[in-house]
């Protein structure tokens, strides 16, 4: 009676299960794997925020199926801040980046036409393509004096029903950046072989390092989508507002834009406060991304602090993003060590296969956890080994 693309098995698994356990007894946990912005004790205008949801204009209707014209134009001026140009007429305004990749999706392929996304990186891929009907196929990432991309792998990966490469800038857990020659190689494998670039930025502005790396939105090398939203840029991720970029050689970007348009008109998906609202959410970023900064780096010093003490556990160099990834003992699967951090010393971590790192011996911890459960937590964590 169902369709085949939902026969997930949702029987929750192991380290689900235990947590759930764990919770239910109300036994103490050190939670390291909080990613919810809203639930980090970060400051917010809650009164900007609130107010600017009660503007008068929300009681008319003006269906664009780009979104209103000044959200769009505030979403340009965030790139013009970076010093980036993007058009309001290349952008859509969609419900989620999760929205934004379904209507990529559906722009580029058929059934069982195949995307390729990073290994290591962000879980809801297989969900995302799934509901799409796309197959995924994964390109690794290699660790080498930090992350960087297997080219050999990605163009070995390529196949006639190949459509698009994802490039998550900065990725999901492994915090790095694609670097210029990355990207100039990227674009010549793309246009070469005729398939899009799909950049996710949710994480662009949470950079550590000095020079801030370029938006793939004003890529000109390939056909390319970028996909950003509040979610992670303001931390309003319950106010879903999140956009779509077509961009690269004109022919292809007004065709594209073309088809986007169709899609974005059948649902015409983001409601009008919201919409009314980007260009406030899009100023509370500032006070937001100062806050989220400066915990990570103090978070990354009590961790690298503790490391210190040790020998057993190193981390993995973090160029931006929310996350550290910790490479531990590899002497049982990683989601046995994670069941046992939580019964042995009530503290939760990712374990590395949940981002599909290719062994055991990694974790992951989220950098945006409260300061003084990130290092008690990490304490905890490290004293286990
Ligand atoms: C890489 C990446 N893309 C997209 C998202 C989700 O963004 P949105 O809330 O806009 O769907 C996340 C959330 O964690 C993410 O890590």
């Amino acid at each position: 009676m169902f369709a085949k693309r939902t026969n997930w098995n949702l029987a929750p698994n192991r380290l689900s299960a235990a947590l759930a356990a764990h919770r239910a007894a109300g036994k103490p946990l050190l939670d390291l794997t909080v990613s919810n912005p809203t639930e980090c004790g970060f400051e917010y205008d809650r009164s900007a925020i609130l107010n600017v949801l009660s503007n008068p204009a929300a009681l008319s209707y003006e269906p664009d199926p780009r979104g209103l014209e000044s959200a769009r134009r505030a979403v340009a001026g965030y790139y013009a801040r970076r010093k980036e140009e993007v058009s309001a007429e290349d952008i859509f305004l969609t419900t989620s980046t999760s929205e934004a990749y379904s209507y990529v999706f559906r722009t580029l392929c058929d059934p069982g036409d195949e995307v390729l996304i990073p290994s290591p990186s962000y879980p809801l891929f297989d969900f995302l393509a799934d509901i799409q009907d796309v197959s995924l196929v994964r390109y690794p990432l290699l660790y080498d004096h930090g992350w960087q991309i297997d080219f050999h792998a990605l163009q070995q990966a390529i196949t006639p029903r190949t459509r698009g490469v994802i490039v998550v800038h900065p990725n999901n857990p492994t915090g790095h950046f694609a670097k210029s020659a990355e990207i100039t190689k990227l674009n010549s494998i793309c246009s070469a072989r005729e398939i899009a670039l799909i950049a996710d930025e949710v994480f662009l502005d949470f950079t550590l390092e000095e020079n801030r790396p370029a938006s793939f939105a004003t890529n000109r090398g390939a056909p390319t989508f970028t996909l950003s939203g509040l979610s992670k840029i303001s931390g309003l991720p319950q106010m879903k507002a999140a956009w779509l970029i077509a961009g690269g050689p004109p022919q292809w970007k007004s065709e594209a834009l073309a088809r986007l348009e169709v899609i974005a008109d059948t649902y015409l998906s983001v409601n009008a406060p919201v919409q009314l609202a980007i260009p406030r959410f899009l100023e509370q970023r500032h006070a937001f991304q100062e806050q989220v900064i400066a915990r990570v780096r103090r978070n990354l010093a009590e961790v690298d602090r503790q490391l210190a003490m040790q020998k057993t556990c190193s981390r993995m160099t973090v160029e931006g993003g929310w996350c550290a990834v910790l490479r531990v003992p590899a002497t049982r699967s990683d989601e046995d060590l994670a069941i046992q951090l939580l019964t042995a010393r009530g503290v939760s971590v990712h374990p590395g296969h949940f981002y599909e790192f290719p062994t055991d011996g990694y974790l992951v911890a989220s950098l945006i956890t409260p300061e003084r459960t990130f290092a008690e937590g990490t304490g905890r964590l490290l004293s286990f080994f």
